[in-house]
């Protein structure tokens, strides 16, 4: 192993001893599963499940022999290490297709129930606040923090976009996203009084954790915000929340998007009770968050109708997704749904600097699909469909309320402001599921991609 450069995860046989494998970990996950006198290893604990609920993650630099009854853990410089093992939370029964065709219809389906997970058990009534235990932050220590950087990939990066939004609204506290490839690439300056969060589904995206690592390598403070118990970027955090969206086995993430947004309303929500935010405002978004799967549910009852505006736009070749301030993560995630699962090519754009170019571009055959809430920009992003349709584009309006300069409206329930961004992409993730649908793609596994990232 001292030989070995670069990340790895790799497990090896001899023939000279047949009764053991060897196991190493630089970057990429491998997994030992412990089960009564066989032992597993595996990139995932996916693959284990049907076995064990018993699992050991190793560390980078981490390697393991394992026997059928016994397995030690080891540094790459041959020191000992003791490896405790843990219980998957997740059933086997969990990663069953559940009656659907694929798992992303599933994992779309699932997002009402993977909420009132989320939830479970951290909300204070009394405080009007939550209960964020794995946090490691006191009040104190929160109220010290002056700023929020929030690191993610793709799709766990647009959560953290609106995660940012949130924090600021509810706590005002300046906070932003950034995407982690990115941070860790431009020697950042690591601001003491910044609060950095990672967020990520899998807790093991090499961009991420490098960015992770780096971050306390300059003793800065990070939390996760993850879904995958005992991931290496959970372990490597100093605290942080987990999203309990259950395995999400569909390369393409949507619940666990969902929950992933739900949990920063959720820290936005202690920061601000930690600081400014009323009681009566912390009530407001309390009552909201309860409203959530309710609204999710009445969502999943229009999927008839989003069926059929999938097969009306499933020959187009590119699709706009425009939005402005709270609807602009959500255009950018709804832009990379359709893009990763349909192959279609897709643009997200602030619907403010659709004149400074974009509108060049608007014609029949580019579809604009635009977020359309019932806030204080309403009046703005209209005129900006009507800019639109001044130029003979069609629109798709995703909206609290009919909207009359677009072609079709998907109308979604109304929750507080600041929680809206959590709803209003929901029917965007059914959009691109049907229209991958009707083109015949691998929903669950399109072309290309890969459900974690272990490589740089
Ligand atoms: C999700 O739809 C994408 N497949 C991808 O962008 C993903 O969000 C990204 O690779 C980050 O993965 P993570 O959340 O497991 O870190």
């Amino acid at each position: 192993m001292r030989l070995i450069e670069g990340t790895y995860g790799i497990a090896v046989l001899h023939a000279d001893f047949p009764d053991r494998i060897v196991v190493a970990r630089n970057g990429s996950p491998v997994v030992l599963g412990i089960g009564e006198k066989e032992m597993f290893v595996a990139s995932d604990i996916a693959a284990l499940v049907a076995h064990t609920r018993q699992i050991v993650t190793l560390d980078d630099g981490e390697m393991a022999t394992l026997k059928a009854d016994d397995f030690r853990t080891y540094t790459t410089e041959g020191t000992r290490t003791t490896a405790e093992p843990t219980t998957v939370e997740w059933e086997a029964a969990s990663y069953d297709m559940g009656g659907h065709d694929t798992y992303m219809h599933k994992e779309i389906h699932e997002q009402a129930e993977a909420v009132d997970r989320v939830l479970r058990g951290r909300i204070d009534d009394r405080f009007s606040t939550v209960h964020l235990g794995g946090l490691n932050l006191d009040a104190r220590e929160a109220r010290r923090i002056r700023r929020v950087k929030i690191l993610g990939c793709g799709t766990s990066y647009h959560a953290g976009m609106i995660g940012a939004q949130m924090i600021e609204e509810l706590a005002r506290i300046p906070a932003d996203a950034e995407p982690a490839s990115e941070f860790r690439y431009r020697n950042a300056v690591v601001d003491p009084d910044t609060l950095y969060i990672a967020v990520s589904q899998s807790g093991e995206t090499y961009d991420v954790l490098a960015a992770v690592q780096e971050l306390k390598r300059k003793g800065a403070r990070v939390l996760g915000v993850v879904n995958v118990v005992g991931s290496a970027i959970a372990r490597e955090a100093d605290g942080g929340i987990y999203v309990h969206a259950g395995p999400e086995v569909c390369v393409v993430s949507t619940k666990c998007f969902t929950n992933t947004t739900v949990a920063f309303a959720l820290l936005a929500l202690h920061l601000g009770r930690t600081r400014d935010l009323s009681v009566r405002d912390g009530r407001r978004i309390i009552e909201g968050l309860r409203r959530l799967p309710g609204q999710i549910a009445e969502i999943m009852e229009q999927e008839e109708e989003i069926k059929k505006l999938a097969l009306e736009y499933a020959e187009a070749r590119s699709m706009l997704f425009i939005g402005r301030v709270r609807g602009y993560p959500v255009a950018r995630e709804a832009s990379l749904k359709l893009k990763e699962v349909s192959y279609i090519h897709a643009e997200a754009y602030p619907a403010s600097e659709l004149k400074h170019g974009p509108l060049a571009l608007i014609e029949p055959a580019l579809p604009t699909v635009a977020i359309v809430p019932d806030d204080d920009l309403l009046e703005k992003n209209r005129a900006a469909m009507e800019e639109i349709k001044a130029r003979s584009g069609r629109i798709v309006a995703v909206a609290h309320r009919e909207q009359e300069k677009a072609d079709h409206t998907v109308v979604v329930p109304k929750n507080e402001d600041e929680l809206d961004p959590i709803l209003l992409g929901i029917p965007l993730q059914l959009l691109a599921y049907h229209t991958a649908l009707a083109l015949g793609r691998d929903i669950d596994k399109p072309r290309n991609l890969a459900k974690s990232v272990t490589v740089e």
